[in-house]
């Protein structure tokens, strides 16, 4: 499938990608694979080019053949000669440590050298795929040598999270970009809402009559957010001990998908408009009291278990995770969005790692009708259910009431999944295709502004801090399970269930 992302003709995006780790994990499994795909689907402009900044010492031949060899093992397309060729030719190896403050001036030089070669216009993007504690460090090597906010040029800085680890390291962090970069230009990435599933929520939402008119407190039961995992933590152990789901999940990706099922129309569909309804539901969060914390929140850590039939340890047995780490790998909460359209309706959150399924869905549970009519002495009633599928299947299921015309008089829920005719199926776009993509044309929409980070921060860290101070009888699941037994009881006290449909 070619990607058309509504083609900018009319922007220059004539540019140098300058990527911070350029022999990381993350250039090598998702952005060169998706530079690859957009070479392919011809949305890179001619005069562009890629310098991979890394430490270590290699030639720019042997880097292209790493490289080469990511893009054929997580490319979604496969490697075609003549667009490898194409991609290999616009990249640059540049071999420096960025902890050389003094190293910068010689970056500068390089890329001024390709600016007449490539003719970029003096234009870049700076991409900090490195890990957190170097964010400041590289925005500041920026500063110092003046390659940011040239006169005549554009620049964008692009940063991936974890953006802090709390409140206040979130602000210092962001003082430090605001002094070198505008906010405008600053993309500060949650690759959950480059999903096509996640763009779809407000495509649904607002063009379908069916469904806007009923999305409120007076028609829906409750909603649940529900992304789990079987992967474990892998090699991220360090990264994850400091993290929990907490950190790695709910404060950004998970506030970005309530606030867009939550959010109101906006005036229009401009980025600040969008973002401002966004940043309005993180808001109206009820109050995270003390009695909050002990009745809508659960805690888990896996222990061992089975994926797929397959033994694995448990997270405390984890590389680099303390024998007796407190740190969670699960987290269930209730939750309420306290404006006039879904006062009164729960949301339950729940997002964990090595569960029984992989699986991202967002589940719309309707009100019941009366059971006055059909429901009055026989069948029991069963919801109206929208579930919109953002992975693996992407796509989304209906279900609703039909006469059973096998029985006389009988009435069954009939369900209707467009999952396996969704166009994207099976070859969905990377997230990061449409996310550099939009970089490149400067379209921040797909990006989260500083307020909103800002709320999602105040909200977590209260949590956070609560979980910190309480010593949790860990691990509390078995791997391959669905979490613990209480995130289970956290909606079957309130006469509700978790579906997984
Ligand atoms: C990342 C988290 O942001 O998202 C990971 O750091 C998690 O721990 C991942 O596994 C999930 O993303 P996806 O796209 O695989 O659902």
């Amino acid at each position: 499938m070619e990607m058309d992302f509504n083609k900018s003709e009319d922007i220059d995006l004539s540019a140098i990608l300058v990527i911070f780790g350029g022999t990381g994990d993350l250039t090598h499994r998702k952005l060169m694979p998706s530079l690859y795909n957009l070479v392919r689907d011809k949305l890179l402009p001619e005069n562009f080019c890629v310098v991979c900044v890394g430490r270590r010492d290699k030639s720019e031949e042997e880097y292209k053949k790493e490289v080469h060899d990511s893009v054929n093992k997580y490319s979604r397309n496969k490697i075609e000669d003549g667009i490898w060729a194409k991609l290999q030719g616009m990249i640059y190896y540049y071999q420096f440590d960025f902890t050389d403050i003094n190293g910068f001036t010689g970056l500068k030089d390089f890329l001024e050298g390709l600016d007449g070669k490539v003719h970029t216009g003096g234009n870049r993007v700076f991409y900090l795929a490195v890990a957190p504690e170097y964010f400041e460090t590289i925005v500041h090597g920026l500063q110092i040598s003046n390659m940011a906010k040239k006169p005549g040029a554009w620049d964008k800085l692009v940063i991936e999270k974890p953006f802090g680890k709390d409140l206040k390291t979130a602000r210092k962090l962001n003082n430090k970009l605001l002094e070198v970069f505008d906010e405008k230009s600053i993309y500060r990435i949650d690759h959950y809402l480059g999903k096509e599933m996640i763009q779809n929520i407000m495509v649904l939402r607002f063009c379908n009559s069916i469904f806007e008119s009923i999305w409120n407190n007076k028609f829906i039961d409750n909603i649940q957010i529900s992304l789990t995992e079987k992967l474990g933590v892998g090699s991220r152990g360090e990264y994850y001990d400091h993290s929990g789901a907490m950190r790695d999940m709910l404060q950004n990706h998970i506030m970005q998908i309530l606030s867009l099922v939550a959010m109101e129309p906006p005036v229009n569909l401009k980025t600040d408009s969008i973002r401002t309804e966004k940043l309005k539901v993180i808001e109206a969060i009820e109050e995270i009291s003390p009695e909050f914390l002990k009745n809508n929140v659960i805690f888990g850590q896996y222990g061992k278990g089975f994926i797929d039939g397959n033994p694995v340890v448990g997270y405390r047995e984890e590389n680099n995770v303390p024998k007796d780490s407190n740190t969670e790998t699960f987290l269930a909460l209730k939750l309420h969005v306290n404006n006039f359209r879904f006062a009164g309706t729960p949301f339950y959150i729940r997002t964990g790692k090595r569960m029984g399924t992989s699986s991202a869905e967002i589940v719309v549970q309707f009100k019941d009708l009366p059971n006055i009519l059909y429901f009055k002495d026989r069948d029991v009633q069963e919801p109206n259910l929208l579930v919109l599928r953002i992975q693996p299947n992407v796509g989304v299921f209906f279900q609703f009431n039909t006469k059973d015309f096998a029985t006389h008089n009988g009435i069954i829920p009939t369900k209707m999944d467009t999952s396996s005719l969704s166009p994207a199926q099976g070859n969905t776009p990377e997230a990061y295709e449409r996310l550099i993509y939009d970089i490149l044309r400067g379209d921040a929409t797909l990006f989260s502004r500083w307020d909103e980070v800002e709320a999602a921060w105040s909200m977590a860290d209260q949590i956070i801090r609560y979980r910190e101070q309480k010593k949790s009888q860990f691990p509390n699941y078995d791997s391959g399970s669905m979490g613990p037994v209480r995130a289970f009881e956290l909606l079957a006290k309130d006469g509700r269930k978790w579906w997984n449909v």
